[in-house]
């Protein structure tokens, strides 16, 4: 039932062009990564947090550190800085997760902390183009089996530390880290249904929806 957190927040955020990664924006009164930190600091099963941020913005993270809040400097891509950290994961289970997204609730933990090597997702509500070079329509993708990934991800640490590490001797970048238990490994990963208010703060119309899910929420 325990597990360790990791809590990425050593991007830069480019997409969102502010004046500072955007983990440091604040929605309402705190910052971004500030939300999941806090969600995983109130569930008991989670024993330990280690916090991924730029060896530059340490000092930002600095009143977060306590005796279950550990800094690690992460790297230049997503997948190393997972990597660091998971270096320093002492728990049989870890939960993933991007500190850009700030509105996974106790509810996602408690259903994705029933599995073991499992992901948070919601279904695809477009209807998914296949483009071809000459930006016409080759085929319309059937959206049944369709979900978008998100975070957390739970693992077991053995095997998501050894395909972390086959990965890097591969040079191989997936866009999350169940792709790399998918790659490497045969053990399945399963789909535990999520929210779509547990959004990624990407670029700056996230900020819009945000403060609109902080605001429903705050009335309900
Ligand atoms: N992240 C990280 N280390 C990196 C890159 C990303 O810890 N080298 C983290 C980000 O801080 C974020 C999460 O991974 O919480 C998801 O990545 P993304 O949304 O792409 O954030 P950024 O990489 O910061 O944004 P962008 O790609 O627009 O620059
Ligand atoms: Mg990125």
């Amino acid at each position: 039932k325990p597990y360790s957190a990791i809590i990425l927040a050593a991007g830069s955020g480019r997409r969102m062009a502010a004046d500072r990664n955007k983990v440091f924006l604040k929605l309402a009164d705190q910052a971004i990564f500030a939300y999941s930190l806090n969600l995983f600091l109130s569930d008991s099963d989670c024993k330990a947090i280690i916090l991924v941020g730029k060896a530059e913005e340490k000092q930002y993270f600095s009143s977060y550190l306590t005796d279950k809040v550990t800094f690690v400097v992460g790297g230049d891509e997503r997948q190393d800085s997972v990597r660091q950290a998971l270096s320093r994961v002492a728990s049989d289970r870890v939960m993933i997760h991007d500190g850009a997204r700030p509105f996974v609730t106790l509810a996602d933990l408690t259903h994705l902390k029933a599995h073991t090597n499992a992901i948070l997702a919601v279904p695809v509500k477009d209807t998914i183009k296949q483009v071809n070079e000459a930006s016409q329509i080759s085929e319309t993708v059937p959206r049944q089996s369709l979900w978008s990934a998100q975070t957390p991800q739970l693992f077991d640490t053995c095997l998501i530390k050894a395909v972390h590490q086959t990965a890097f001797d591969a040079g191989f970048l997936g866009t999350d880290d169940a792709s790399l238990v998918e790659q490497f490994s045969i053990v399945p990963v399963g789909i535990v249904a999520g929210s779509y208010e547990n959004i990624k703060i990407t670029t700056p119309e996230d900020l819009i929806f945000g403060n609109a899910i902080l605001a429903s929420r705050s009335t309900s």
